[in-house]
């Protein structure tokens, strides 16, 4: 039976401690939801990083692992894409269930049956290296910051801005950080002059490269 009293909200949402939940690099934390974005399955490694068990996270929202620190236009533009069956990458800190934080690189990708309507959406999140972090956290303190303010219009609206300044897409600014800051990148002969590979590099040959940063098989 199925008792919707108890299921997990962001009320549920614990006081957020400032200690890090550090991820090995091979991991990948799986969840799927169905078009409302309620979570239908998960794996074992993201119950266990997140500190819930599968029964709790099944059929509760992913608002329940959202951290205080992560803007709300981020996941504004999460819906955007994965709605328009887009598939969208997120830098994106979790709260876990004991207040502690992980941050991870979230691969958002959706599937469609054959009359292109939405069967469910999975999320793919693997660890990121604290220099990724780093280059992704100012400008989220600067939107959180303006959304406590002035709300989320005005956020949306500074990172237009930014983006414009950049000359860059959302995609583009997070294959940008993630190529510049991650260490592998180095190693597989990126990292410098990067804008301009990313901007000409093809979408197959950006697949391979985030495949071999991220081992996705
Ligand atoms: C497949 C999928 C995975 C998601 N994973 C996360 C996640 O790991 N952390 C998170 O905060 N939100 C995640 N979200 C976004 C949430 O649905 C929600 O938009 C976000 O937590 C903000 O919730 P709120 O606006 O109710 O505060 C995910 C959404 C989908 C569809």
């Amino acid at each position: 039976m199925t008792n919707s009293d108890s299921r997990l909200t962001k009320k549920d949402r614990p006081t957020p401690i400032d200690q890090e939940i550090l991820i090995p690099d091979e991991e990948v934390l799986i969840s799927v939801t169905d078009p409302k974005g309620i979570i239908t399955e998960v794996n074992d490694v993201f119950c266990e990083v997140a500190g819930y068990s599968t029964e709790e996270l099944v059929g509760a929202s992913h608002n329940v692992i959202r951290h205080p620190d992560m803007p709300k236009v981020m996941f504004k533009i999460v819906w955007e894409h994965i709605k328009d069956r887009e598939n969208v990458m997120a830098l994106v800190k979790n709260l876990a269930k004991d207040g502690r934080y992980y941050w991870i690189l979230t691969d958002f990708v959706t599937k469609v049956n054959a009359s292109r309507q939405v069967v469910n959406y999975t999320a793919y999140r693997r660890p990121i290296c604290k220099d990724v972090q780093n280059a992704i956290i100012p400008l989220y303190k600067a939107l959180n910051a303006i959304e406590d303010v002035a709300g989320m219009e005005t956020s949306e609206k500074f990172l237009n801005e930014y983006l414009e300044n950049k000359g860059m897409t959302y995609d583009e600014m997070i294959e940008d950080i993630i190529v510049k800051h991650c260490k592998k990148a180095a190693v597989l002969g990126f990292g410098n002059n990067t804008e301009d590979d990313m901007k000409t590099m093809s979408p197959e040959k950006k697949q391979s490269l985030f495949n071999k940063l991220f081992g996705i098989k």
